[in-house]
């Protein structure tokens, strides 16, 4: 192989973990290292390593054996490691400072051919700017929220699904031994996709999502319907960015742990209306980071394994700029601009999943009509 032919590209992880980067890494190192001869190198913390010592490293085949099932990044990770707006403490002062600049000329300094990214719409977003200032990018979509436009799914997102709905079949069996409520609050930021599935998958019969406010009484009329059927005992699935018609998402702010607000909390008024207007014991539960460790699902790393073979296949046809996709059962490359030209991914009035659970009678919270005129009986 000609010096030419041999290629030298980075692999960076940034903003939070999900479940299957390893295995992305890993088939990135694989397809490049292994099949086509190769170097690859590795980034700690985001972008944050192209600018600290001993942050970029050579990453080897040995390097990458047994990680498949792991959760977490081997990279490490960083939620706040935006190249165009790094926080950063100068004589005692916080400070927002700009080190794209630094970044593309350290890109440059290594002589990259590339540089693989993975992320969601920010960590996609930083790297579409450092691309237009001359860095060779390709992205790789992953976030356990689902809400990166153009792909069907995202590295993460599957596994979990699979926590919350095992969860809510946990809660199930005590919910229905103690004749309670039970409240789970579901991750996903502003997209509801993650309750929605894990609430289809766990038999919620309350389903909360950002995209759809709700009104309490329907949650209440709900609990009291299916007590008068029998059902002693609720599950309700809310997603983070749930919020009452009419309402504010709620937010815990920073001091409590936290440097920047965090939404987190709507379980909690959930619980207490509910608690209140049925007079049935009812319970809250934050489910948290849980959905974001532990192992892959085996789709979530069949899933980071297609998407880091076509992000060096991309590579190798010079297709810089561009992201990796599904579709469908497809693999597809979108041009990183067009991703980003497009509205954050929600779940939409006509999802299919979201229909079905309709169908099958699952509240939402919206069926305030139904309420109105046939009371209980048409929840
Ligand atoms: O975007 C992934 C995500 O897990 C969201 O679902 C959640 O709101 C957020 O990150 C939590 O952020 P952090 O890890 O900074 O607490």
């Amino acid at each position: 192989m000609t010096k030419a032919q041999r290629r030298r590209i980075a692999i960076l992880t940034g903003g939070g973990d999900a479940p299957g980067l390893n295995a992305a890494i890993r088939a990135v190192v694989r397809h490049a290292v292994f099949t086509l001869g190769w170097e690859v190198l590795g980034v700690r913390n985001g972008y944050n390593g192209f600018l600290e010592p001993d942050g970029v490293f050579p990453l080897t085949l040995d390097m990458v054996r047994g990680i498949l099932p792991l959760g977490g990044t081997i990279l490490g990770a960083a939620n706040r490691g935006n190249p165009f707006a790094q926080e950063m403490e100068i004589d005692g002062r916080k400070v927002t400072v700009d080190v794209s600049d630094d970044i593309v000329a350290r890109i440059h300094e290594l002589q990259l051919d590339a540089v693989i990214v993975t992320g969601g719409d920010g960590t996609l977003g930083a790297a579409l700017d450092l691309y237009r200032k001359g860095a060779p990018i390709v992205g790789i979509p992953k976030t356990i929220d689902n809400d990166v436009p153009g792909t069907d799914f995202t590295i993460g997102f599957d596994t979990a699904v699979s926590v919350a709905a095992e969860a809510l079949d946990r809660l199930h069996t005590t919910a229905e031994s103690h004749h309670r409520v039970m409240v789970v609050e579901l991750m996903g930021r502003d997209a509801g996709f993650i309750a929605l599935h894990a609430g289809v998958a766990g038999g919620a019969d309350i389903i909360l999502l950002p995209e759809i406010p709700f009104h309490y009484e329907v949650l209440a009329a709900k609990v009291l319907g299916r007590i008068r059927r029998g059902r002693m005992f609720s599950i309700v699935a809310v997603a983070e960015g749930a919020y009452p018609e009419g309402g504010q998402k709620v937010y815990r702010q920073p001091g409590e742990g936290l440097v920047e607000a965090r939404l987190g909390g709507i379980s909690l008024q959930v619980a207490d209306y509910i608690a209140q207007a049925t007079g049935t014991e009812t319970r809250a539960l934050i489910l948290g980071h849980l959905q974001r460790g532990g192992t892959p699902t085996a789709r979530d790393r069949v899933l980071a394994t297609l998407f880091g073979a076509e992000a060096v296949r991309l590579v190798a046809q010079d297709r810089l700029g561009h992201m990796v996709a599904l579709r469908g059962t497809r693999v597809e490359a979108l041009p990183l601009a067009e991703m980003l030209a497009q509205r954050p991914k929600r779940v939409q009035p006509d999802d299919d999943v979201l229909l079905a659970a309709r169908a099958i009678g699952t509240v939402f919270g919206d069926e305030i009509d139904r309420l109105r005129s046939a009371g209980e009986a048409g929840l």
